[in-house]
């Protein structure tokens, strides 16, 4: 099944409500900026690269909403938009990315008609789509020659089609080793507390009938020490300069546990995830959720009243625990500040 987590239809910008899934498979229309911004803020849509796309998105609706106001309100709306579509989510680089590459775009044509900046800037969003899917093939390819034949994977959170414009960052890794011929099976950790692995990854890897077993996020360690695990693939929300890695919450306790265990910790990496402007992983950063959902999942609240919580959305995984970054252009081990320099260079 080809997952399409975003699509252009009848001039609307339509995301499957990653919030529902799987009981029920929904789309939900966007017409503006500040609606798209919304759907990242309410997780309609998540994970980094789905996000970057999305934000792409919401910069062409607004331009397409406004082009018939003056140049000026045109102008200042479209900088509204912008404003509200980057604090929607704070940790996911791929959204500033997206911005400011929409930006640029807007930039480069904002001499002609408003009209043709909407087209153009539409042009580009259906191109960050494009593009993004290309990237995770790429990005599959050499992550698929890193796992031997019969290799059982362990991801957390959801790095699929449904993180992404479509095949997956770790899921587009294990997709392109199923193409290839490879017997994988698939770990997947539940993720408390938005439950992605149980929820998203779980639903895709069943869709495609890559076997996957679905284990609570407190299991890994003992998965590990009985010998069932033979490498880690995870995604990614920010890499920052030296190599750091940001990602769901849970997966530097993963990152520790392979290492404590030898197993091999893989980073599956677009160049948009990569944040050169950002030293070390302590200064991404970390976006902190609404303490309901810790207290329970959805109506159902199992804490004991009173008590204090906390729930952030993401950790930090020291550079040193990597094995190696999955990127579009080769796998970069034992990631560090020179190698990642060379990779932009
Ligand atoms: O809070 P989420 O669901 O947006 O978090 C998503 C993740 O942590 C993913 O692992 C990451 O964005 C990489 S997706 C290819």
């Amino acid at each position: 099944m080809k997952v399409e987590t975003l699509r252009w239809s009848h001039n609307q910008l339509e995301m499957i409500d990653q919030r529902i899934l799987p009981a029920a498979f929904e789309y939900v229309s966007y017409d503006s900026a500040s609606s798209v911004a919304e759907g990242i803020r309410s997780m309609v849509v998540r994970g980094a690269p789905a996000i970057g796309v999305a934000a792409a998105y919401g910069v062409a609706l607004e331009a397409l909403r406004l082009q018939s106001e003056s140049m000026a309100d045109f102008n200042i709306g479209m900088d509204a938009g912008f404003s509200t579509l980057a604090a929607s989510r704070p940790t996911a680089v791929n959204l500033f990315w997206a911005l400011a590459r929409m930006r640029g775009v807007w930039e480069s044509v904002a001499e002609q008609s408003s009209a043709t900046v909407a087209q153009r800037l539409l042009a580009e969003a259906h191109e960050v789509l494009a593009e993004d899917i290309r990237i995770n093939k790429a990005m599959g390819a050499y992550g698929a020659a890193l796992l031997p034949d019969g290799a059982r994977v362990l991801t957390h959170c959801n790095a699929g089609a449904l993180a992404t414009a479509g095949w997956g960052t770790a899921l587009g890794v294990f997709r392109s080793a199923v193409e290839a011929g490879k017997n994988i099976s698939v770990i997947a950790d539940e993720t408390r507390p938005f439950l992605q692995g149980a929820r998203l990854t779980a639903w895709e890897m069943v869709q495609e009938n890559i076997p996957v077993t679905l284990i609570t996020d407190n299991m890994a360690g003992y998965m590990m020490a009985q010998g069932e695990v033979d490498a880690v693939v995870v995604g990614t929300d920010r890499v920052a300069a030296n190599g750091d890695v940001a990602n769901k919450i849970g997966t530097y306790m993963v990152a520790v546990l392979a290492r404590r265990h030898d197993i091999p910790f893989y980073v599956a990496c677009p160049l948009s995830t990569i944040d050169m402007s950002i030293a070390s992983g302590a200064s991404i950063p970390i976006e902190e959720r609404s303490e309901d959902e810790v207290k329970g999942f959805r109506e159902t609240h199992w804490a004991a009243e009173g008590v204090t919580i906390r729930n952030p959305a993401f950790d930090v995984t020291p550079a040193e625990l990597v094995t190696g970054l999955i990127t579009e252009r080769g796998v970069i081990l034992c990631p560090d500040a020179p190698k990642l320099r060379e990779l932009f260079r």
